[in-house]
């Protein structure tokens, strides 16, 4: 693995590996034990849209692991008056040990990658956001004990987090069931690896994806660079919510998880996120744990 670009790129085996070194780490954290297995190195952090968590984790994340991290807001980068990402990435790859980048378009992560030669961290695209899944995951494994016999169900927009949430469910094995609208669906290309799976479904009722469901799993109906779009989204996924009616049909003992920031009534009623509060931010706190051994597994 040199790279953490998208999920469609992990292994079954190194997802686990990163989720059990993860765990480890986390272990550690909470022990006292110091980990300093990045001494020396820096990280450069790229953010072309807004962040609160993931800024903070890799920030954090790289400090607690004994390296350097450097903040590149867009606005403040040659990048946001045009220069190449190719460029940039041929740049950078002498000065830093590696790249976590949140932009709009997949292909400049890829770029990236392309034309440095340092790792490249994916830390949200319009297609995919890796490092929230992998949290996602080590989360369910940590409330469940494994992924054995479980059944996961996202309900709303086929965006990033949908994309990447059946790929990382589906390699780890559960079984996973989505409702969208119609025209909101996953990618193309997700689509196109998930439907070679016996356990994987798609359909446009929430009540039936959500049917038995172990984990159930929102996110926002407009994400960052959709605001425009918010009016029409607001109509299109009325009705995708996970609330009572939602957890009414799913099994007891549900987990319910959300990648925040939540919008409380639209995807999600402020009653059932209550309830779930401890599962939700574990799973942000978790964000911390797992790019922390994303970045020893890249950049170590
Ligand atoms: N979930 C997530 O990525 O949060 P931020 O946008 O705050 O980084
Ligand atoms: N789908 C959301 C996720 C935010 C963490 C967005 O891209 O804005």
């Amino acid at each position: 693995m040199k790279h953490l670009l998208k999920m469609l790129d992990l292994s079954q085996e190194e997802i686990i590996d990163i989720l059990n070194l993860a765990d480890q780490l986390k272990y550690e954290l909470k022990h006292g034990i110091p980990h300093p297995h990045l001494k020396g190195k820096t990280l450069g952090m790229i953010f072309q849209k807004a962040s609160t968590r993931t800024r903070v984790s890799f920030e954090t994340g790289m400090y607690q692991l004994g390296g350097y991290p450097l903040f590149l807001s867009s606005s403040d980068l040659q990048i946001g008056r045009g220069e190449p990402v190719q460029d940039t990435a041929r740049v950078l790859s002498r000065y830093i040990d590696g790249i976590m980048i949140r932009t709009f378009e997949q292909k400049e992560v890829e770029d990236l990658a392309e034309y440095g030669n340092i790792p490249i961290i994916n830390g949200l695209t319009d297609f995919s956001h890796p490092c929230q899944v992998l949290a996602d995951l080590m989360t369910i494994r940590e409330f469940k004990g494994s992924f054995d016999g479980l059944k996961m169900c996202y309900i709303g927009d086929g965006n990033n987090m949908a994309n990447s949430l059946i790929v990382g469910g589906l390699k780890v094995g559960m079984a996973v069931s989505v409702a969208t609208p119609d025209n909101y669906r996953p990618d193309k290309e997700v689509m196109d690896f998930a439907q070679k799976f016996d356990c994987f479904s798609i359909c446009n009722d929430p009540m039936e994806a959500a049917k038995n469901a172990d984990i159930l799993i929102t996110d926002v109906w407009a994400s960052m660079g959709q605001e425009d779009e918010a009016q029409e989204r607001r109509k299109a996924f009325a009705g995708y919510q996970i609330n009572d009616d939602i957890m009414a049909v799913a099994n007891k003992d549900a987990l319910v998880m959300h990648c925040l920031p939540a919008h409380r009534e639209e995807e999600i009623t402020s009653k059932v996120f209550e309830e779930h509060a401890k599962e939700i931010f574990e799973e942000a706190e978790n964000r911390l744990h797992a790019q922390k051994a994303v970045m020893v597994k890249l950049m170590a």
